[in-house]
């Protein structure tokens, strides 16, 4: 419950209006009102949808789904009709009722389509009608959607479907309320071809179903980002009383091992900010051109296997995915401009986690790393730009575009000015009764700030003034008060790499005892400072074109291309091909389309690599290589 003060303050911050204002060379701008979505044409304050049932039925050959969608509806204001998002969708049918066995045709329109919010299906409602029911059919463009062919898989012997609903493509494959404010609970009967098994963030099953058919429920109320689903050949091993791991037959033991750490993580999470509300929690390792490296699907994290990396030196993003299970899928923001309430805050619960199993050498590392790439993002979009800001206004933009260091990261360093600040006991005291209090509930930015206040502004009211919450949230810029990293290995590290730049040598270079993050730093500092002597030297000495390591692998192979080091370009070329993960893909191609020589290289790996990215990466990768045009132009 809200206390009057709370209210007040509430009302305060969605209404503060900061007038333009020049502070430490950062700018103030106006706040965006975040109490409604610019990404959904729904209308939940009218009618919001309370649980789907969803029937799936898979067709490989034809790479569509033919669903049916049945709606029950929260009639929560007077209105004639209940509006869901949809692209690309065929609609065959649409049918209403009040209360079950009365169902009637219901007319409907669909609206103009528009880039990235597609178009409004806009349903007739009776007086008392409780709910809809929507037969349709996807499209084979469907953007959420990747079918993969046998040859495309792991194993190459059967079929795969993935979906990627986050941000706002749910859409694409289901007709809803696609809005982060909205919650809803499912149910699901999915028909696959016989030998598939088919996963969903639901409760799962372990074991081939002879039909083809799997039933799943999903009894927390969650938004429909977090709708999921995947289906292929796939085994199941366990890690703990509450975890495990589905991956295809010749995944599965090599990333059994390499999560074994998973349920001490939940145990850590839990100590820190309260019990695991969702049961269990297991992942599933997908085949390598899965465009993220995790997406927190709940109760199936959905993984990419290039974090497999053989020492567990990755698995800080299993810590990641594992920390949306508070931040973001049990308290979530209201939507995408508050993106770095789910980014933010779970970048810093990842760190904490990591503490909490492996100590803080190991923390300050992943922590240096990650103000490393904010400095680097701030400094490449301008300490003046709009979009360095925590709050975004991402009005008539693709809210998938601009998902940056920002969101992630200076997200984290505002939690950990406020951690240092307020002291640790009270700051986790603080996120335990914020999770608590918004738990299945969707939060704006300002209603965050409002708590904030109302909670440490009378313990700690000077501490909070001086870190200025407001302008990381609202200034553009890094604030000078954000935390710095100090660590004795970091500066180690550091002074190896200065010795390196200052001799061209490395045959002082002694990296030994360095972990993934160590040889990360190291070749991070190198960018702009390396020619192919010294890459050369390294390479010679470090075999750094043939690590197995996916993350120094992306690094290198960018030292390669700026540096125009060729030994690494058959690596590099294989990189690009074998796996298409958006994170490495970007800055690759970025790199390569800078030169007139690199572009040629580009444009032959992508010619092949394309046909087996997600759409989602495919749409980044064909805007860097200006991909239409250059089809065009080649007819
Ligand atoms: N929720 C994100 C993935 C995402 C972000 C999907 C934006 C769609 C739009 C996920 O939790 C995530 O952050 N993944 C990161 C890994 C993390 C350790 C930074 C990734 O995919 O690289
Ligand atoms: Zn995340």
């Amino acid at each position: 419950m809200r206390t009057l003060a709370g209210w007040l303050l509430l009302i305060l911050s969605l209404s503060c209006v900061t007038a333009p204002e020049e502070r430490k060379g950062n700018r103030m701008a106006r706040t965006v009102d975040t109490a409604r979505d610019p990404h959904s044409y729904s209308r939940p304050h009218e009618v919001a949808v309370e649980h789907l049932d969803l029937r799936l039925d898979l067709d490989f050959e034809r790479q569509v789904m033919r669903g049916t969608a049945h709606f029950k509806l929260d009639r929560r204001a007077d209105s004639d009709q209940v509006v869901l998002d949809i692209i690309g969708l065929e609609i065959h049918s649409v049918t209403r009722g009040a209360g079950e066995g009365s169902a009637e045709p219901a007319s409907y329109q669909i609206g103009e389509s528009r880039p990235v919010l597609g178009s409004p299906l806009s349903i007739e409602l009776t007086e008392d009608s409780d709910w809809v029911e929507v037969e349709y059919s996807t499209s084979p463009e469907a953007e959420a959607l990747q079918w993969l062919t046998p040859e495309q898989t792991t194993d190459k012997k059967a079929p795969f479907l993935l979906t990627q609903s986050q941000p706002a493509l749910a859409r694409t494959w289901i007709p809803c309320q696609d809005t982060p404010s909205v919650r809803m609970t499912y149910t699901a009967e999915v028909t696959v071809p016989q030998g598939l098994m088919a996963l969903m963030s639901a409760e799962n099953p372990v074991t081939v179903a002879e039909d083809g058919r799997y039933r799943f429920k999903m009894l927390q109320p969650i938004p429909s980002y977090l709708i999921a689903l995947a289906a292929g050949v796939l085994e199941f091993r366990e890690l703990g009383s509450r975890s495990g791991v589905y991956a295809e037959p010749s995944v599965v033991e090599k990333a059994a091992w390499e999560f074994a750490d998973t349920e001490q993580m939940i145990d850590a999470a839990e100590r820190l900010y309260g019990p695991y509300l969702w049961e269990r929690y297991d992942m599933i390792v997908l085949p390598s051109s899965f465009p993220y490296g995790g997406m927190e699907n709940p109760r199936l994290t959905f993984l990419t296997p290039t974090i497999l990396a053989g020492d567990r030196s990755l698995v800080s993003l299993v810590a990641h995915e594992l920390a949306h299970s508070w931040s973001g899928n049990l308290v979530t923001n209201a939507n995408w401009n508050d993106f770095w309430l789910n980014e933010g805050v779970t970048s810093y619960i990842e760190q904490r986690i990591m503490e909490e199993l492996f100590g803080r050498d190991v923390e300050a590392m992943l922590a240096a790393l990650a103000l490393d790439g904010l400095v680097k993002k701030v400094d490449e979009l301008g300490r003046d730009h709009l979009d360095t800001r925590l709050q975004l206004d991402l009005e008539g933009r693709d809210p998938d575009s601009k998902v940056s260091e920002i969101v992630y990261d200076k997200g984290q360093f505002l939690l950990r000015a406020l951690e240092q600040a307020v002291g640790r006991a009270e700051w986790d005291r603080f996120l335990r009764g914020y999770f608590k209090a918004f738990a299945f509930q969707s939060v704006t930015t300002g209603q965050f700030m409002a708590y904030l206040e109302e909670h440490l502004g009378s313990t700690s009211a000077e501490a909070l003034r001086e870190v200025n919450a407001q302008q990381w949230v609202h200034g553009t810029g890094l604030p000078e008060n954000c935390p710095r990293i100090e660590s004795e290995d970091l500066t180690q590290v550091e002074k190896s790499r200065r010795a390196v730049l200052a001799t061209r040598k490395v045959d002082d270079l002694n990296p030994e005892g360095w972990m993934t993050q160590h040889w990360l730093i190291f070749l991070g500092g190198l960018s702009g400072e390396i020619d192919p002597p010294l890459m050369e030297a390294l390479d010679a000495r470090f075999d750094l074109s043939e690590s197995g390591n996916s993350e120094i692998t992306a690094l290198w192979s960018q030292l390669a291309i700026s540096s125009w080091y060729e030994p690494a370009f058959p690596r590099l070329e294989r990189f690009l091909e074998e796996q298409g993960r958006r994170k490495f893909l970007k800055p690759l191609y970025e790199e390569l389309v800078k030169t007139p020589e690199g572009r040629e290289f580009a444009a032959r790996v992508y010619r092949v690599a394309r046909p087996r990215y997600h759409p989602i990466s495919q749409r980044t990768i064909d805007e860097i290589m200006n991909w239409g045009e250059m089809e065009a132009s080649k007819r």
